[in-house]
C-alpha cells in the first residue's frame, strides 16, 4: 500500500478532526504531508494527529475550502452533515453543508488535477431490493441526507466524464471503529459497547433480525487508499463493506458476551422506516481496486471493544 503512496505529497482531508476523517490522517501522515480541514462542531482537534496542520473553517468557506484543495494531490472528503435524522428535521442545513461545498471540491479539482475521493454512502440506495447490493442497484434514497450523498456521487461522475476530475465515490455501508461519535448518529455498536460497559440494557429496536454489514474504519482507510492511488478507480464508484452481515441481535449477544456484562438484552419499539436487509457486493472493489476487508464482523468487534482511546 505505501507504494502507491509515494506518489501523494500533499493529502487534504475534509472531516480530519471526525470520526473516519481522523483515523484515515493518522494512517496518512506516515507517509505524506496532512492537512486536515474542519470547523471543529462535531470533530475534535485532540483526534487530529500531531503532524497534520489544521485549517478551522466552514465548508462554506469557499476560498479557504478551494485554496486546500488546489494545494493537495488528494482530497478525502469526508466533512457532512452526516445525521441522518438531522437531514429529515432540517433538509436545507443538510443541502448547504452536504452539497454546495462538495461542488466547489470539485470544480477546485477540475483547474489543480486534484483527485477527489468522496465519502459517500448506503443510503443512495435506500430500501434494498435486493441483497448483496451491487452498485448497479436501484437508487432510491430514503431521507435528503441519502439524496445529498447520491447528488455528490453523481457529480463525481460527470465531473469525470466532462472534465476528466479524477473523482473517486466510496458507498460506505455501516462503519464502526473507535472516536464514532456519541449523540443521534452513534452507530449501534458504539451504543451497544456504551450499554455493555455502563451495565445498562441493551437495547434491540425491534426484534433483532435486521442484517447489516459491518465494516471496521481500518478497512475503510484501507479502500481510502486505494481509491487515491489506484488508476482503476478513476470516475468509479465502489461499495465498501465486508460482503458479510449478521443480525442485530446476534450483534447484541455478541458484543454481550465478549464485554461479560451484568447488562440484559431488551426489546424496544422498531425504528420508524428501519431497513430489514443490508448487505454490500464488494466484487466490484475486489476485482477493480484489490480492495480485503481485513476485519470480519468477530474480529473487528474485539479490536475494537479492546480499543482504549474509542
Ligand atoms: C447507517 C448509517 C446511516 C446510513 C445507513 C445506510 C450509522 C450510524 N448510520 O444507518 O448514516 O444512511 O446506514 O444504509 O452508521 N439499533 C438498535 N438499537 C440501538 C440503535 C440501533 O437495535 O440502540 C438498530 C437500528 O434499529 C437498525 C440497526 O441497529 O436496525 C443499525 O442502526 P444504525 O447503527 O443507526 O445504522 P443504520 O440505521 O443502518
Amino acid at each position: 500500500m505505501s507504494d502507491g503512496l509515494q506518489s501523494i505529497d500533499n493529502a487534504l482531508v475534509t472531516g480530519g478532526a471526525g470520526f473516519i476523517g481522523s483515523n484515515l490522517a493518522e494512517y496518512l501522515v506516515n507517509f505524506c504531508t496532512v492537512t486536515v480541514y474542519d470547523n471543529l462542531s462535531s470533530g475534535t482537534r485532540d483526534h487530529v494527529p500531531d503532524e497534520a496542520k489544521i485549517v478551522e473553517a466552514d465548508l462554506n468557506q469557499t476560498d479557504q475550502l478551494t485554496t486546500a484543495v488546489k494545494n493537495a494531490d488528494v482530497v478525502f472528503h469526508h466533512a457532512a452533515q452526516v445525521s441522518v435524522a438531522q437531514s429529515v428535521e432540517a433538509p436545507t442545513s443538510s443541502h448547504s453543508v452536504n452539497l454546495d461545498p462538495s461542488l466547489e471540491i470539485l470544480e477546485a479539482a477540475r483547474s489543480s488535477g486534484t483527485r477527489v475521493v468522496f465519502a459517500s454512502s448506503a443510503a443512495i440506495y435506500g430500501h434494498p431490493e435486493y441483497t448483496p447490493i451491487d452498485e448497479t442497484h436501484p437508487k432510491q434514497p430514503s431521507s435528503p441526507y441519502g439524496l445529498e450523498k447520491l447528488t455528490v456521487d453523481h457529480y463525481c461522475k460527470l465531473y469525470h466524464d466532462l472534465y476528466d476530475v479524477e473523482a473517486v465515490a466510496l458507498r460506505y455501508f455501516n462503519v464502526y471503529g473507535p472516536r464514532q461519535q456519541g449523540g443521534d448518529y452513534s452507530g449501534v455498536i458504539s451504543i451497544f459497547r456504551d450499554q455493555a460497559r455502563t451495565g445498562d440494557d441493551i437495547t434491540i429496536e425491534g426484534d433483532g433480525e435486521q442484517t447489516r454489514d459491518f465494516i471496521h474504519v481500518d478497512d475503510i482507510v484501507q479502500a481510502n487508499l486505494l481509491a487515491a492511488t489506484s488508476d482503476a478507480a478513476v470516475g468509479e464508484s465502489f461499495n465498501i463493506g465486508t460482503g458479510d452481515s449478521i443480525t442485530i441481535r446476534e450483534l447484541a449477544e455478541t458484543i454481550q458476551a465478549a464485554t461479560e456484562t451484568d447488562s440484559n438484552i431488551v426489546h424496544v419499539d422498531p425504528r420508524e422506516g428501519d431497513i430489514e436487509e443490508s448487505r454490500a457486493d464488494i466484487t466490484k472493489a475486489r476485482e477493480d481496486l484489490g480492495f480485503e476487508p481485513e476485519h470480519a464482523i468477530q474480529d473487528g468487534l474485539d479490536r475494537y471493544l479492546s480499543q482504549e482511546s474509542n
